[in-house]
């Protein structure tokens, strides 16, 4: 008997247990779902960038005015945020008008030294709070891409670049026959965005990591038939 009434009491306790989660769970429901709706203002835009600019402070070459967008970047971050692209017609118009501004060398003279031009790409220092001023900085384009073979430790999150000239068929980047490709490598080197909008490559010229020499250095090193990337 004192066994049953037991089993009985066990029973009750359990449903009645049953019966407060799912109470807390509707009341969870019912208040996510008010999130979801109302009761949570989305932060606006200058809120964001006031948050996440007092959580840094300048030192040395590293300055706040970094966090500061480009129309691209707000463009891209808005697309990426929202989950669509950005429409075909925008993005084109403004890689077109990137393109057009890109600064191509007045002496007509688009490459350099490629042996300069690894050094650079092996270099990752430059701009940060470490760094001296004046002192040339690097463009780590091994963090990215692979370019020669003898170069063991690259990133991947752009393309391989190895033979990168050979591929293209570029014997001399002073004749005609290469000038479509040595334009469209200067301009992606200068500004990547010209042509594609959201790329992730620095801006090497456009953002003055670079001087426009050594630009040439590391268009030396993409193109020319001596480069070890063309080996
Ligand atoms: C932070 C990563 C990153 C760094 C650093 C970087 N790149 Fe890139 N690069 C990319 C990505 C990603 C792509 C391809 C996607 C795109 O369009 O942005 C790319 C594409 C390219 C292309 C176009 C390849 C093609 O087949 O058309 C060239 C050329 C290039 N990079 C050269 C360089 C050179 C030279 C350097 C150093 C001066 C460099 N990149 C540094 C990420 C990087």
């Amino acid at each position: 008997m004192i066994n049953k009434l037991s089993a009985t009491v066990l029973y009750a306790s359990t449903a009645i247990k049953n019966v407060a989660k799912l109470s807390i769970l509707t009341a969870c429901i019912a208040m996510l779902a008010s999130c979801a709706s109302s009761s949570v203002q989305k932060p606006s835009a200058a809120e964001v960038l006031a948050t996440i600019k007092g959580s840094f402070a300048e030192r040395g070459l590293a300055k706040l005015d970094r966090l500061d967008q480009t129309e691209i970047q707000k463009v891209c971050s808005e697309s990426l945020s929202s989950g669509k692209e950005v429409p075909k017609a925008t993005r084109e118009k403004m890689e077109q008008a990137i393109y057009a501004a890109i600064p191509y060398p007045k002496d007509g003279n688009y490459t350099g030294d490629w042996k300069e031009g690894e050094k650079i790409a092996q270099n990752g220092r430059g701009l940060q709070f470490s760094d001296v001023a004046g002192v040339p900085n690097g463009a780590n384009c091994y963090a990215c891409h692979q370019l020669t073979p003898t170069e063991i430790s690259f990133g991947n999150q752009g393309p391989s670049l190895m033979k990168y000239g050979t591929i293209r068929g570029v014997k001399d980047v002073t004749s005609k026959d290469s000038e479509a490709i040595v334009k469209y490598t200067w301009a992606r080197i200068w500004n990547t965005h010209s042509v594609n909008l959201c790329s992730n490559m620095p801006r090497f010229g456009d953002a003055g990591i670079l001087t426009e020499q050594q630009v040439k250095h590391v268009m030396a090193l993409l193109l020319d038939p001596q480069s070890p990337v063309n080996k």
